[in-house]
C-alpha cells in the first residue's frame, strides 16, 4: 500500500518524516523519493539485521536519511536527542518483514526448523519464544493463543503445550508445529490456513510485546508532530487495528487529531495477489489539527 502510505503522509520537500518500522526500506526509499530532493526520512527498527538492508537500499540517498536501532515508541526520546520538535508525518507498518519470516532463522516461520526464539531484536535481553513456552503458567499460555492469535482451541494448546514440556523442553519451530498438528488432528480443509499460523503469530505478538508498544506509542504520537502531520498506521491484526480505531476517534473528539479515513483502507485484490501477507492489512491516517 505505498502509494496510499504516500499520500496518507502527504509527503513534501523540506521536512522530516519518520518511518517507524522501516524494516528492509520499501517505503522510505519511496519516502525519499516522495519529499524530493530535500526532504529526510528517519527510519526506526528494532531488528540490527533489517537495519543493514535498509541502510543498503536507501544509500542512493545519502544525508536525506538517518536510521535508528530503536522502537518506534521512543520516538520521543529521540526527537529530544536530535533537537527537533515535532516531525511532519509518521508511518508505521506493524508486524513482520518478509525477510524476517524467510531468513532471519530465529523461528518466526513454521516451515524450517529454526530456534524458537522470535524476538525482533536478539541484541536485547529478553524472553524468547522458547522461554514462554518453557516457562509460562498454562492460564498466561491461554491468554497468548486466545487473545493473540484469535485461537478457538487456545486452552486446549496451553495444555498440551504445558505437557509436552514437562517431557521435553520447547527448543525449535517443529517440536511446535508436531504438537499443533497433533492437536488439530488429520485433515484441513481446502483454503484454509495452516493450523500453526495462529500459533506462531500469538507467541511473537506475545515475545516483542507489540501491542504494549503500540500503546505506549499511541499515548504519545500527537505530541511528537507538528499541526497538520500526518500519522499513518497499517496494522494486521484486530487487537491493534481496534487500538488504532479507538485512539484516532479519542484524539478528533478531544479537537487533537482529525481522522482522514473513517473506514480503513483494504489492499487491492491485485496487491494481495502479488503479496498474500497483505491481505489482512487496514491502513488509517489522521492529521494533527493546526492550532
Ligand atoms: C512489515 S515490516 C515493515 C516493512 C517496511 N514498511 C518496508 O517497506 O520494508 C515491520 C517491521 O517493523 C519492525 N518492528 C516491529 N515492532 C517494532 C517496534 N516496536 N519498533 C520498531 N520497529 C518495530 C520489525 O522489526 C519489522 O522490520
Amino acid at each position: 500500500m505505498v502509494e496510499e502510505v504516500l499520500v496518507g503522509l502527504n509527503c513534501r520537500p523540506a521536512r522530516v518524516y519518520v518511518d517507524g518500522t522501516v524494516g528492509e526500506g520499501g517505503h522510505a526509499a519511496a519516502i525519499l523519493e516522495r519529499c524530493a530532493p530535500d526532504g529526510r526520512l528517519w527510519g526506526l527498527d528494532k531488528d540490527p539485521v533489517v537495519l543493514e538492508t535498509a541502510a543498503a537500499r536507501l544509500a542512493p540517498y545519502t544525508s536525506r536519511f538517518h536510521l535508528f536501532h530503536s522502537s518506534y515508541a521512543r520516538l520521543g526520546e529521540i526527537l529530544k536527542e536530535e533537537g527537533v520538535p515535532a516531525v511532519a508525518g509518521i508511518v508505521l507498518d506493524l508486524g513482520l518483514s518478509l525477510h524476517q519470516l524467510q531468513r532471519s532463522g530465529r523461528g518466526f516461520s513454521f516451515q524450517g526448523d529454526e530456534p524458537l526464539d522470535m524476538r525482533f531484536d536478539p541484541l536485547r535481553p529478553g524472553k524468547t519464544a522458547a522461554d514462554l513456552l518453557n516457562s509460562a503458567t498454562p492460564a498466561a499460555l491461554e491468554k497468548i493463543f486466545k487473545e493473540y492469535g484469535e485461537e478457538p482451541r487456545a486452552r486446549r494448546f496451553a495444555r498440551l503445550v504445558v505437557a509436552a514440556r514437562r517431557q521435553q523442553p520447547f527448543r525449535f519451530t517443529q517440536q511446535l508445529v508436531t504438537l499443533v498438528q497433533q492437536a488439530q488432528g488429520p485433515g484441513r480443509r481446502r483454503g484454509e490456513r495452516h493450523p500453526a499460523t495462529r500459533v506462531f503469530q500469538a507467541l511473537r505478538i506475545a515475545v516483542n510485546r507489540e501491542i504494549e508498544e503500540l500503546a505506549v506509542f499511541l499515548g504519545e504520537a500527537p505530541a511528537w508532530l507538528e499541526p497538520g502531520g500526518r500519522l499513518v498506521v497499517i496494522s494486521y491484526h484486530s487487537l491493534e487495528d481496534r487500538l488504532v480505531k479507538q485512539r484516532l476517534l479519542a484524539w478528533e473528539k478531544a479537537g487533537l487529531m482529525r481522522r482522514l479515513t473513517r473506514k480503513p483502507l483494504i489492499p487491492t485484490v491485485e496487491e494481495v495477489r502479488r503479496n498474500p501477507r497483505a491481505r489482512s492489512a487496514k491502513l488509517r491516517v489522521a492529521e494533527k489539527v493546526e492550532n
